[in-house]
């Protein structure tokens, strides 16, 4: 098996248990922004992690591996007691996004990961990084840098407790033995935006890094941490954002022809026609943003998540994660939604190739598939083949839904064609069909 491409540091926004916001900044409160970014799939052939020796399936083979982990590193987020979360690590999730820290700006290519808070460089001097192409970030050559004072409520959120000099540490240590210590500061962040000038972000706090030392890619500078959690980039932006942020994710086939987009502010409101949305439910951890799933339909034919006599943790029994490809169910409710999608296609199932995914067909016989939809409180999403199955050979197409113990994500490939809004403040999550690959 293919190992995690890298393990990512999750020990800050892990601690963060209560539920504090960091005061806003010096940004336009009363007139929030909107601007947009490109969030780059690792696989797309704009990412640098894109390796071109491999085949479309190849890499959509690799996504499967790494969703398998992904989902482990839920699984452990959710059920380990608050006391000992610090050891929980996320895989940093499946897209890139480009920022620039400093004055004069650095240009970064982080991981965009919506499963964790912290965001996260490597910075000078390093005493012991792992290797990577761009230059690391120079604290010292800029302007805007200061360290957090460990009397900093950004420190404090941490749990305050490593603290040198008055100055704020963090450490993170990794399941596969590496680990991250460095320095909280805050920096001006900037966004390079594809619909206005660049948006700059005064006093964002990260973790500038000078021991990281772990499996992490050298084409990858660091995290952007975009859960719920109070250090991640979303919370820290929340007054000069309205709270709104919104994807679009192109499907694998569309990769080469369009990024997807990431947009903030004014230009994250979804709005119009078909549009539904559904409560976020606050739940440990915070940084995981929780749905409601009552069950799913194919066809006609509808399935409880749960039967109602039984339904102790009906409320956010659904994580929605851009990270996860894949979108993962409680093994006892996967398997009816599994027989029921079964028995709703006439033709009969073949071997995964691969041998991840569980239900298989042929492609080249005209499979009709159903429609799936996801009834969420207040929301059904009705998904598309596109949303449901994967390729995963040239005559090959799997189910993209996976069991998991006890603990349910909506997976990317669920949300692909859709423009996902999240309100924080209404405490929304809003879906509308559209073609990412277009607008
Ligand atoms: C990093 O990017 C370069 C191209 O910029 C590529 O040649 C190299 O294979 C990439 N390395 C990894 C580990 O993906
Ligand atoms: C790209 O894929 C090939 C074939 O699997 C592999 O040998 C090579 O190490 C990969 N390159 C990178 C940079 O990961
Ligand atoms: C729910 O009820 C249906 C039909 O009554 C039954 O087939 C199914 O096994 C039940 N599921 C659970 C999780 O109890």
């Amino acid at each position: 098996m293919k190992k995690p491409f890298h393990s990512l540091v999750s020990t800050i926004f892990a601690i963060t248990v209560s539920i504090i916001y960091l005061s806003p900044f010096s940004l336009l409160e009363a007139n929030p922004v909107g601007f947009s970014v490109d969030l780059i799939h690792r696989d797309s052939p704009s990412s640098p992690l894109y390796n071109s020796s491999l085949s479309h399936f190849e890499r959509v083979s690799s996504a499967l591996y790494r969703s398998t982990n992904r989902v482990k590193y839920y699984t452990r987020a959710c059920t380990t007691p608050r006391s000992a979360f610090s050891d929980v690590i996320s895989d940093g999730g499946e897209y890139l996004m480009k920022i620039t820290i400093g004055t004069p700006p650095v240009s970064i290519l982080a991981i965009a990961d919506t499963g964790s808070d912290l965001i996260w460089t490597q910075c000078m001097p390093c005493l012991d990084c792992y290797k990577q192409k761009a230059p690391f970030f120079n604290p010292t050559s800029s302007s805007t840098y200061k360290e957090a004072p460990c009397d900093s409520r950004a420190c404090q959120t941490l749990g305050g407790t490593f603290c040198s000099d008055g100055i704020c540490q963090y450490m993170a240590s990794y399941g596969d033995g590496s680990s991250s210590q460095g320095i909280l500061a805050t920096e001006t962040v900037t966004l390079s935006s594809t619909t206005r000038r660049p948006m700059s972000l005064p006093k964002i706090i990260f973790g500038c890094g000078y021991v990281n030392d772990g499996s992490f890619s050298e084409n990858e500078s660091g995290i952007i941490g975009l859960g719920g959690g109070p250090l991640s980039l979303i919370s820290q932006l929340r007054s000069s954002i309205g709270d709104k942020f919104s994807y679009c994710l192109v499907p694998f086939s569309s990769h080469n022809t369009k990024s997807s987009q990431m947009n903030f502010g004014q230009n994250a409101i979804v709005s119009g026609n078909r549009v539904v949305s559904t409560p976020i439910t606050r739940k440990f951890p915070n940084t995981f943003y929780f749905l409601t799933l009552e069950g799913f339909s194919v066809g006609r034919q509808r399935l409880e998540f749960y039967n109602s006599s039984s339904s102790p943790n009906a409320f956010g029994n659904i994580i929605i994660d851009s990270g996860t490809t894949l979108t993962y169910l409680p093994s006892n409710f996967y398997s009816r939604l599994e027989s029921a999608v079964r028995s709703a296609i006439k033709e009969e199932p073949i071997d995964d190739p691969q041998k991840i995914l569980d239900l298989c067909y042929k492609v080249s016989n005209e499979i009709s598939f159903p429609i799936i939809t996801a009834h969420f409180t207040g929301a059904d999403v009705k998904l598309s083949h596109l949303n449901t199955f994967i390729e995963t050979s040239s005559d090959v197409a799997c189910f993209a839904f996976a069991p998991a113990d006890n603990i349910g994500i909506f997976g990317n490939v669920a949300q692909m064609n859709f423009l996902v809004g999240y309100d924080l403040r209404k405490r929304i999550v809003s879906f509308k069909p559209m073609d990412c690959s277009r607008e």
